[in-house]
């Protein structure tokens, strides 16, 4: 399919605030949000600039509210993690984890994962997560979509030889748009073998809070896993 500018998908469609914060909330994202942002400018980001102490970068692109990423970080401490979210009310809520779980190897962007995509070395990322991106239901609309030819080459060119790329939704036509474009992506493998591997959530895969709703509305959540040539 032919890409033009207009279509690439490289502006940020989503919405960036929700309803007003609460004062506890507001006051958590004044005082921990700038000391654990990524702050913007032009270094090329690696693991020894963000975690110096850390074996592995990990990234997970639109955490919603966070708890697929503070599920990974608590279990996972040894690796360092960018949480990227445009989304205020989302990050607010993230915060509110950070700070009772006293999570310390979390990294945060407060705006669009791609930015800081730009701004990552070559091979600098271990395992990728894209959990239940919007789907952009219009036709007209698909190129927003996060899982993208663009956005492909992306994450190609930050993912370690071997990483791993996890992606879930729930739609029916962003799971086909997915399938088309990742398992054409000459740099990717889709590893799961059999159904099981794609419709059940592996034990350390987290539950995110629009899974939880999409199960509860009675749609099917589809788990998928490709792996970086
Ligand atoms: C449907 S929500 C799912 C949130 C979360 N992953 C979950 O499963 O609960 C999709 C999220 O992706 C975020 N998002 C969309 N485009 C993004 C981008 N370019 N960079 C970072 N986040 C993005 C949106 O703000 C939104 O919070």
């Amino acid at each position: 399919m032919e890409l033009t500018k207009r279509n690439t998908g490289d502006k940020f469609y989503g919405r960036r605030k929700g309803k007003s914060l609460s004062p506890a909330m507001q006051e958590r994202f004044d005082s921990i949000l700038p000391k654990i942002s990524i702050a913007k400018g032009d270094s090329q980001l690696n693991k020894d600039v963000l975690f110096k102490d850390k074996s592995e970068l990990w990234l997970e692109i639109g955490f919603g509210g966070g708890e697929h990423l503070s599920q990974t970080a608590q279990n996972n401490p040894e690796v360092g993690l960018i949480g990227c979210e445009p989304y205020i009310n989302g990050m607010a809520k993230l915060l509110r984890d950070i700070s009772e779980l006293e999570l310390e190897n979390i990294l945060l962007y407060n705006d669009d994962a791609r930015h800081i995509m730009d701004r990552l070395e070559d091979d600098s990322i271990s395992r990728a997560f894209a959990l239940f991106g919007d789907p952009w239901r219009k036709y007209r609309h698909r190129y927003r979509r996060f899982i993208s030819p663009n956005n492909l080459d992306r994450l190609s060119r930050i993912l370690k030889s071997g990483a791993i790329l996890r992606i879930a939704t729930d739609h029916p036509i962003y799971l086909q748009w997915i399938m088309k474009w990742a398992t054409i992506h000459p740099d990717f493998d889709w590893i799961d073998n059999n159904p099981d591997d794609w419709s059940v959530r592996k034990p350390d895969w987290y539950e995110t809070r629009y899974e939880q709703k999409a199960i509860r509305e009675g749609r099917k959540p589809y788990y998928f896993t490709f792996k970086r040539k």
